[in-house]
């Protein structure tokens, strides 16, 4: 027998569906709540409603589990490349050797941006801040080609969209740092792979015979994967709620990167850089910030700390830290803030305030330190956490519409003025 789950309200029961999940979690489905009984349920931040039954991302926060369809994230992190896992999200199973190189060929052939969009970048202020641009330019992509304003396109066009928003946002990235520091922009070249064609953009011209630092390929691969997806999160349930409408995928994407940019989610890793050079600046007393973030009367925060669903470790926080000692000792780098890190860390995971809120490193604690050791500044590093989770938020917008979803559109309770007359005080 199936189970179900009773509501008594106002004396009445009304009896719902359990909805368990492939990994055993469970869902009471009041979708006909309303109906019913007149009630709907109440939950600001949506800390306990389920938005989406979906196929794609597996986390258990209790236990610190993260799988990408079905893939350890430990697994993909350590062996896989990043246009496979953007392959494994979008359509379900990792490719074949033939599949993923047709895969890495068609983003190859549409990685050049409009030579119209260059105007966007002159049009930005040089201080105007990265997240803003992205936002803008892959809102803008929409413009460029209008086939993807098709509300109902087919499967072949709906992949064209797709592959060229994964294939021209490096281009976008790269363009965007290249001019905060006033340097010519560097055209794609398909000579090179994903990862080696997107750091040449970034960081100039290489000598056709030489490559990268295969620590640092390595390392963007690992930290792309990391960030690739995270189920129903703010800025993908935002990609959602606006693909909802039928909003194309550029637009939902640029909505996405809006949400990803707060410094209570994405905006985090450049929000920590700044907090660790802030306590170093100040005499790297680890103890005095951990006093402010537990003051309730002082709105600093300890950034790169807490989670919505993690509540024992951040699996992913796991691997980067790690990662991040490796990358900087084979690079040689010594970043001071790297120790402030860690002595943040070991005092607040010692101490009562934290171990009571469960709240552990996230992704964002020690990514900004990488990014840094890699040759970035701290305002692109939300850029990169958007480039890594452009194929989650594709993966989730086309799970959205396939699904059918209905249009996103949350109820309220209202708690403002009853009605009231309108006495005039000025004539039109
Ligand atoms: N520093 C100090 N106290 C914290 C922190 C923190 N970083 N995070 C949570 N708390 C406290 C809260 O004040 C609250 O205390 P209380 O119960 O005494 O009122 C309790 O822990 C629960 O916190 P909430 O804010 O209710 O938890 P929520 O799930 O709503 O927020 C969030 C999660 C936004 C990540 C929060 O932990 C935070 O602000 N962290 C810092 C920003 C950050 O690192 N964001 C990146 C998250 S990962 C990502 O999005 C990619």
């Amino acid at each position: 027998m199936s189970e179900t789950a009773s509501i008594i309200l106002n004396g009445s029961s009304y009896e719902f569906p359990v909805v368990t999940g492939t990994e055993n979690e469970k869902a009471v489905d009041i979708s006909k709540l309303r109906d019913q009984s007149g009630y709907i349920t109440l939950d600001p931040g949506f800390k306990n409603t389920g938005a989406a039954k979906s196929a794609i991302t597996f986390l258990d926060g209790e236990t610190g589990i993260l799988r990408y369809r079905g893939y350890p994230i430990e697994q993909l992190a350590e062996k896989s490349t990043f246009l496979e896992v953007a392959y494994l999200l979008i359509y379900g199973d990792l490719p074949t050797k033939a599949v993923l190189e047709q895969f890495r060929t068609d983003i190859k052939s549409q990685m050049m941006i409009h030579e119209d969009m260059k105007n966007f970048f002159a049009g930005f202020p040089s201080k105007s801040h990265p997240m803003g641009q992205l936002s803008c330019l892959v809102g803008a992509l929409s413009a460029f080609y209008p086939e993807s304003l098709d509300p109902n396109p087919t499967p072949e066009e709906e992949d064209k969209t797709i592959i060229n928003l994964l294939a021209k946002m490096p281009t976008i990235v790269s363009w965007i740092q290249k001019k905060s520091l006033g340097h010519p922009v560097v055209y794609p070249k398909t000579n090179l792979g994903y990862i080696d064609n997107f750091l040449n953009m970034i960081f100039g011209e290489v000598n056709q015979d030489k490559t990268f630092d295969p620590v640092v390929i390595d390392a963007m691969h690992k930290l792309l994967i990391l960030h690739a997806d995270h189920e129903q999160n703010c800025s993908t349930s935002t990609v959602r709620i606006v693909g909802s409408s039928n909003a194309n995928l550029y637009a939902s994407v640029s909505a996405g990167i809006n949400a990803l940019w707060g410094p209570l989610h994405g905006g985090a890793n450049q929000a920590v850089i700044e907090m660790l050079e802030a306590i170093k600046n100040d005499g790297g007393d680890a103890e005095k910030y951990l006093a402010k973030a537990k003051d309730k009367n002082d709105p600093f925060r300890l950034m790169g700390f807490g989670h919505r669903v993690y509540k024992n470790f951040d699996p992913r926080a796991k691997i980067i830290k790690k990662a991040c000692d490796d990358i900087l000792e084979k690079l040689g780098v010594n970043d001071p803030v790297l120790d402030i890190a860690k002595k943040l860390e070991e005092a607040a995971l010692n101490d009562q305030y934290f171990i009571d809120r469960k709240l552990y490193p996230n992704v964002d604690f020690y990514s900004g330190i990488i990014y840094r050791a890699l040759g970035f500044n701290s305002e692109m590093f939300t850029v990169l956490f958007a480039l890594g989770r452009l194929p989650g938020w594709i993966a989730q917008w086309k799970e959205m519409r396939e699904n059918k979803e209905p249009i996103g559109r949350p109820r309220q309770v209202y708690t403002g003025q009853t009605e009231r007359n309108y006495v005039e005080i000025t004539q039109r």
